[in-house]
């Protein structure tokens, strides 16, 4: 087994999380565009720079080891409910946001309590991920992991900070989607 084949697998671990990067920035993107909640906006029009930095990191450390970062973009983690389950909650009145032919989806609050929930999911993925990478880059000879693990914990601190803020906020999530979703079931 040759240095060479050792960076090659190791690089294949990078590319794995960078995948995982690539797919949130789209991901964090779309949120921004749909949440109706401007605390989240705002948060996570923050995160989107910081995931940015961290596909910089990762696509850096890849480079050093004369490797190329990959475009490629991960399926990230999803919590979805059966899609029978989401169909059950239909619309009973009209609602401003929603069209009539829609009238079988789910509420708009509905569908943003779901993707907060994933949101979670997603940033506790990333979090195993960024861990488990510290562990091989530390066990990986002849790396230069004195210059590599200080990018993956700043990396990781990151991710850690965005699931906790999403974990301190989700009184203040319910307390905005819940009414409205109550409210509609009642009607
Ligand atoms: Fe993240």
């Amino acid at each position: 087994m040759s240095q060479n084949d050792i960076n090659s697998k190791y690089v294949e671990y990078l590319n794995e999380a960078l995948s995982a990067e690539n797919a949130a920035v789209d991901r964090i993107t779309s949120r921004i565009d749909e949440t109706p909640l401007s605390q989240i906006k705002q948060r996570y029009q923050q995160h989107l720079e910081e995931t940015r930095n961290q596909q910089n990191r990762l696509s850096q450390i890849i480079t050093q080891l004369g490797e190329k970062p990959t475009d490629s973009k991960a399926n990230l983690p999803e919590l979805n409910p059966p899609s029978t389950m989401m169909l059950k909650k239909t619309i009973k009145d009209t609602i401003k946001s929603v069209t009539d032919d829609k009238k079988d989806n789910p509420l708009p609050e509905e569908m943003e309590f779901l993707k907060i929930k994933q949101d979670v999911t997603i940033e506790g993925s990333e979090i195993v991920s960024y861990e488990a990478l510290i562990e091989v880059t530390k066990r990986i000879p002849n790396l230069n992991s004195e210059q590599i693990i200080p990018l993956l914990k700043q990396s990781l601190e990151e991710e850690m900070n965005m699931k906790k803020w999403c974990t301190d906020n989700m009184p203040m999530v319910v307390d905005n989607l819940l009414p409205k979703i109550l409210s509609a079931i009642s009607k």
